[in-house]
């Protein structure tokens, strides 16, 4: 009796706690109360196969990153309702083809949800998301999500894997250009603004497609910047930097997580219970599904944590992992696992009701044909109207690294223009890596943006130069003759659009093959030389930035590329960008990011030898987080602070005036960092912590303040618990995170 009384305890405490797990965090409206009755309803019905064919994911004919499946077992999988999305199924007729199968077949009729990577935009693309974050415009960036996902809804698909909320600290990593930068607190800004944009205010709401927070967690944290290598880093980096904007991700309401190809700590993270059940489903109380990356269920066999697939599943499983992307291996293996009691039914049944939760938000039950509309997919794409936010997003993405002597802007009346590079002329490269169903054919090159720009009377020469890659300088010959005729001479140089995204990794991070010494032959001319940057990632550009005049960074824009880079050529647009992440000086300084910590002996002069710094090179930069110029110049007074004693439970206010003092009107990024001067644990030498974009018309001055709360100044202390800590901070205000006014508070109980 007492045994079974214990027994009963036992069983209630599991069942309330795992029950609790997913709802303790959440207030479920009576919506969300409805849609838990049919799930329940639901799975009461399906059988085992059933459920673990929700929990399947293949891949269509599209776009895929890895070996595509025979077909033919994937058709019967989806007429049996064994397979609960399909990934890479272009266009909605072809998603209707398929829904239609499993519709009209399955004894369930469980709808299909589809996927895709829609990245920077469907078919109008705008900036990669790394350039994109440089605009510092969160309404502009929630604004291209939104298109993007009008515009996918409208060709049949439901969810996108984006975004990508991975901190990168190291540019040799290709999917640098797929985030925000390196830093957490506005990659948790950006990340939010893209979820906004892709879910809408709900996910009902026509044009409204599921995000995804990848890759969960540290993808971007892989050793020595090599694409799938290992991450080892503190609990205390994972959370404080890592995982902040996934947690970003979830308060604006992310639908799904994608887990990712790394270790952390000795285990994959697709087979990660503490990162999965304990700090997602359990700690964040997260109620979407959580998707495996492409294969990377059957990869922890490659990472030696698993003996084979069938294992690889069942790790995967029990840590939380509700579906598989293309191993195959929970098809394979999860009904006998559950049958020799490896993988509990409950595991399997709270993975299909996190997944069935989602299609129910989608209002896919409903309508399984949501989005399958061929004629609206024609009416959508490449509108005019997505295509004036694509020129407005790009122009915004661009930094002006360099403008001596105010090389630039240049006048549209200029008598003969040379516009020199492997990139000037090149469609495809202008919507770089990741662009879903966009077309170079769509897209404008900076060639193309100038004849447009400039007046009918200027003379426009154009050659390539040279190769992006190779070691021919053959060419170099007409376009050196060509620069001698012209009265300014614009070079498109960089990488490829293709150089950076998955599986990009480079050791070396310069300007491949011959472009520099095509620069270097085109100054001699003595031509005003301005250069235009394409690339996906931070370049070492010392050589560039120290002989050329102007150094424009323009990314990989999308569709409006040419266009956007001439309105900022000529002036029509002031240029208002900051980089999202530093540019290093040598390749030898990665990772190197602004808020890193101070050491026990910071380099003060370059007298003591003793101190944290190289022998070779500079500890600084090239051009620091957050740097970017104007056309015009704006000068920062003093800081006011409301007070210099802030209590925990009060707030300080951080005045200051910003004035324009050029000669155009100008935005300009106002940044707000601080630094905690001694803690429990050490503290990085400057925080972001907040920032506004002001346009200031030229001889204004704009008050801006700031409030800083103590929960902006809590991070894990030494238990590990998110607080303030009484103490001394100094807080910075200014143009980029190492130009700043300074001021000193102290934060008392
Ligand atoms: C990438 C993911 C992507 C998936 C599907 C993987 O290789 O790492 O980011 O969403 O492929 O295309």
């Amino acid at each position: 009796m007492r045994t079974s009384v214990i027994y009963l305890f036992v069983f209630c405490l599991i069942a309330f706690s795992s029950c609790n797990q997913e709802s303790n965090k959440v207030k479920l409206t009576n919506e969300d109360k409805t849609i838990e009755k049919k799930i329940d309803d639901l799975l009461s019905k399906m059988t085992l196969e059933e459920k673990i064919g929700q929990m399947n994911q293949y891949t269509g004919n599209g776009a895929a990153t890895g070996p595509i499946k025979a077909r033919e077992k994937d058709i019967e999988d989806l007429k049996k309702g064994y397979v609960g999305s399909m990934l890479n199924v272009i266009g909605a007729e072809n998603t209707r083809e398929m829904q239609k199968l499993v519709m009209e077949n399955s004894r369930m009729k469980i709808p299909l949800i589809f996927g895709l990577d829609v990245i920077h935009g469907y078919k109008t693309i705008f900036p990669i998301p790394l350039g994109e974050a440089a605009s510092w415009d969160l309404d502009a960036i929630e604004q291209s999500a939104r298109i993007a996902a009008i515009e996918a809804s409208a060709a049949g698909i439901h969810w996108t894997f984006a975004p990508m909320v991975d901190i990168a600290r190291d540019p040799r990593w290709g999917r640098i250009m797929e985030g925000a930068g390196e830093d957490p607190y506005y990659g948790s800004l950006v990340a939010k603004a893209r979820i906004h944009g892709f879910q809408g205010k709900s996910l009902k709401d026509d044009g409204s497609i599921v995000a995804c927070a990848k890759h969960f967690a540290a993808y971007g944290c892989a050793e020595a910047g090599r694409d799938y290598n290992t991450v080892d880093i503190s609990n205390r980096v994972l959370h404080e930097i890592y995982l902040r904007p996934f947690k970003a991700a979830l308060e604006a309401g992310v639908g799904t997580f994608m887990n990712s190809f790394n270790e952390i700590d000795g285990t994959p993270a697709t087979g990660n219970s503490y990162l999965v059940q304990e700090t997602l489903k359990g700690e964040w109380g997260f109620r979407g599904f959580v998707v495996s990356d492409w294969n990377s269920i059957g990869e922890m066999v490659n990472h030696g944590i698993a003996k084979d697939k069938g294992e690889a599943a069942m790790i995967a499983a029990n840590a939380g992992n509700d579906m598989d992307m293309e191993t195959s291996a929970y098809r394979d293996s999860l009904v006998s696992l559950v049958k020799a009691g490896k993988v509990k039914e409950i595991t399997i049944d709270k993975a299909v009701r996190r997944v069935l939760r989602i299609k129910f938000q989608l209002g896919l039950f409903d309508d399984p044909y949501k989005y399958c509309h061929p004629e609206k997919e024609k009416s959508q794409l490449l509108s005019p109207e997505h295509i004036k936010a694509a020129r407005e997003g790009a122009r915004k993405s661009i930094v002006l690294l360099k403008n001596e002597n105010n090389t630039l802007p240049l006048k549209i009346d200029v008598r003969t223009i040379a516009v020199i590079g492997p990139l000037a002329d090149s469609k495809i490269d202008m919507i770089g890596g990741w662009s879903a169903q966009g077309e170079g054919k769509d897209a404008v090159t900076l060639l193309e943006g100038i004849k447009t720009a400039v007046s009918s009377t200027t003379n426009i020469l154009y050659t390539k130069g040279c190769d992006i890659w190779g070691d021919s300088s053959n060419t170099f010959k007409v376009a050196i003759s060509l620069a001698k005729q012209a009265d300014v001479v614009v070079m498109a140089i960089g990488e490829s659009g293709t150089m950076s995204g998955e599986a990009r990794s480079r050791a070396n991070i310069n300007i491949p093959g011959k472009q520099e010494d095509l620069v270097r032959e085109i100054l001699k001319t003595g031509k005003p030389v301005v250069i235009v940057l394409m690339n996906g990632r931070p370049l070492t550009i010392n050589w560039l930035a120290g002989n050329v005049p102007a150094i424009l960074e323009s990314w990989f824009l999308g569709s409006q590329a040419g266009n956007a880079i001439a309105d900022v050529l000529f002036g029509k647009y002031n240029p208002s960008g900051k980089l999202p992440v530093t540019f290093p000086y040598a390749v030898g300084q990665i990772p190197i990011y602004y808020n890193h910590k101070n050491t026990g002996r910071p380099k003060v002069d370059n007298i003591n030898p003793y101190c944290s710094k190289y022998t070779d090179i500079p500890n600084e930069p090239l051009f620091p987080f957050g740097f970017g110029l104007s056309y015009t110049t704006f000068e920062y007074s003093t800081l006011k602070l409301s007070t210099n004693q802030m209590k925990m439970k009060d707030s300080l206010t951080v005045s200051l005036t910003v004035k324009n003092t050029g000669q155009s009107d100008g935005e300009e990024v106002v940044q707000l960092y601080i630094r905690d001067l001694v803690g429990s644990v050490t503290r990085p030498v400057k925080e972001l912590k907040g920032f506004r974009k002001v346009m200031i018309k030229t001889g204004e001055s704009k008050d801006i303040s700031f409030t800083l709360k103590s929960s902006d100044l809590a991070f894990y202390t030494k238990d590990m618990s998110f607080k303030a800590e009484s103490g001394d901070f100094k807080v910075f205000v200014g143009t980029n995170s190492d130009d700043c006014k300074e001021a000193s508070f102290s934060l008392t109980e």
